[in-house]
């Protein structure tokens, strides 16, 4: 009885039995997750396997149709968010969603039950935020609004804000995900200083390397259902991939050397907000790989050469013309497409069917001859579906019923059944986890074999040394080096070596 009782202390959270079925699919079946105070605890899991699912039934988003939950010892249900955080518990969100014409002070302020005066009182409440702010060494005053900060920031506000409601259990869902190496260590400094003070944290990323680095315990999900529990220490990461995946991932960069040909795409002298005279080719069947911090200006040059962002200076040219591009449809016209980072604001049209999703850039095409394209339409989009091991009850539901990487192989799909000349590929595996990583990177290098330009900007060094014929790397807007892959395999250049060029040095 007492051995019993002295079990049941050391747990802060207990989610015993859980079930979640949405309509047809079943998210959850009967899973477990028992979490200690003071822990950093890993959840693991291929995408659609239920994480954030169980999160967001932890934060009542979602309510259970079986199972219980306790809380510091006592039972536990919660309406929603709000309740959740006065009850001790907060969420990071997978996709944060912030409120972008509100301050700082006004987020962290915002639906909490022990500040309602302060709410009226936006003085006192900008002080207090303020001096809430100074503690954390935020670099921003309290009154600045929340659409001025980068993705980083806001991160760090809501977990300034967790921590100021007094959270003993912080709910991070895939945090490190749009952060560069850099933001990332702050990041874990923070964790670490919160577990020192007794803070519990679920942990949910599909980056080994971090979970080794910052977690004690990892739980592990396939498929709906609870695989296991392991201490950090003493688990290998092929234990923690065969209980994901339940068979062995053999080659995590399955890289194929392809036959590189004519210059396809180039550009000279590019400038644009965020990025300065910018000249490089890209051959036919080659993969580019551009490196760099997040903000250096990757994605803005991208952005500017797929007609996001206005180009202020330069030339392109594709096949030898010189082209210019204003807006994306001119550029998916010309044959350059574009994966983009943010799958949420660009990517994808999460109220439309995931069929409608993938057709979507093909459709002018397709309007020329409709009959005979739907049902080609209809075995495209399965074919690219079953490729991508697209996880998934139909092709007819709206994307948005989708895991957060399953979205992500979605908004690839639909680039890759437009056939582009030269496909751009933004972070293109972020939040995918590692069976369909390794998938994505074969497709790759099979659209290269065909003869497609392939560039790929990635925050991972690893995916970038791994997967690239030749690599740009970028500092503060300008490209500061170039490694091409002989140089990595010879060992000649390594990370470290790409890493100190990312910061500026030779
Ligand atoms: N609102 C919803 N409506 C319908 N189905 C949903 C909904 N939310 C999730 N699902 C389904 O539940 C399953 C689990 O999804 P969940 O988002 O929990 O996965 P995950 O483990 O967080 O994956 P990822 O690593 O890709 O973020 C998926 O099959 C998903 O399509
Ligand atoms: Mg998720």
């Amino acid at each position: 009885m007492a051995e019993e009782m002295k079990k049941k202390e050391e747990y802060v959270l207990e989610c015993h039995g859980i079930s979640k079925a949405f309509g047809g699919t079943q998210a959850l079946k009967d899973v477990e997750l028992l979490v200690r105070a003071g822990e950093v605890h890993a959840l693991l899991g291929e995408n659609g396997a239920g994480k954030s699912t169980l999160m967001k039934c932890i934060i009542g988003l979602h309510q259970q149709d079986e199972g219980t939950i306790q809380f510091e010892g006592k039972p536990y249900s919660v309406k929603g968010p709000v309740e959740a955080l006065n009850a001790g518990i907060s969420m990071i969100h997978q996709e944060l969603n912030p409120e972008p014409h509100l301050s700082i002070a006004e987020t962290i302020f915002l639906k909490r039950e022990d500040t309602r005066g302060i709410f009226l009182n936006k003085k006192a409440q900008n002080e207090r935020a303020e001096e809430i702010l100074r503690k954390f060494d935020f670099p921003h005053s309290a009154k600045t609004l929340m659409k001025e900060l980068t993705l980083a920031q806001m991160q760090m506000v809501e977990i300034i804000k967790a921590v100021s409601c007094n959270a003993r259990l912080i709910i991070m869902d895939e945090p490190t995900s749009s952060l560069d190496s850099e933001e990332t260590e702050h990041l874990f400094r923070t964790i670490r200083d919160l577990k020192s003070k007794g803070v519990a944290i679920i942990y949910i990323s599909h980056r080994m390397e971090e979970i080794f680095e910052i977690c004690d315990h990892v739980s592990v999900f396939r498929d709906g259902t609870y695989v296991g529990e392991r201490s950090m220490e003493g688990v290998t990461r092929d234990e923690l991939i065969s209980m994901m995946v339940g068979r062995k991932v053999e080659n995590v960069f399955p890289k194929t050397d392809c036959e590189i040909g004519d210059v396809v795409f180039k550009v000279e002298g590019l400038s644009g907000k965020g990025f300065e005279d910018i000249s490089f080719e890209v051959r036919k069947g080659e993969i580019l790989g551009i490196s760099g911090l997040v903000g250096s200006g990757r994605s803005e040059t991208m952005r500017g050469i797929f007609g996001m962002d206005p180009i202020t200076a330069g030339q392109m040219y594709l096949e030898g013309k010189e082209i210019k591009i204003k807006k994306p449809s001119q550029a998916i016209k010309q044959g350059i497409c574009m994966v983009n980072e943010d799958r949420k604001n660009f990517g994808l049209a999460l109220h439309r069917s995931i069929r409608e999703n993938m057709a979507l850039p093909t459709l002018p095409l397709k309007q020329k001859a409709p009959l005979l394209n739907k049902k080609q339409e209809e075995k495209d989009c399965l074919d690219m579906g079953k490729m991508l091991t697209l996880k998934a009850a139909s092709i007819e539901h709206e994307a948005f019923s989708l895991s957060g990487g399953n979205q992500q192989k979605v908004v690839l799909a639909k680039w890759l059944l437009a056939n582009p000349k030269v496909l751009i590929l933004d972070e293109p595996t972020r939040g995918v986890d590692v069976g369909a990583k390794s998938e994505i990177h074969s497709l790759m290098c099979e659209f290269a074999a065909k003869g497609m330009a392939v560039i790929m900007i990635s925050s991972e060094l690893p995916e970038v040394m791994g997967m690239s014929d030749r690599i740009l790397i970028y500092h503060e807007g300008k490209i500061n080096g170039e490694v091409k892959r002989e140089e990595i395999l010879s060992g000649d250049e390594n990370q470290e070596s790409i890493l100190r060029r990312a910061f500026g040095g030779k």
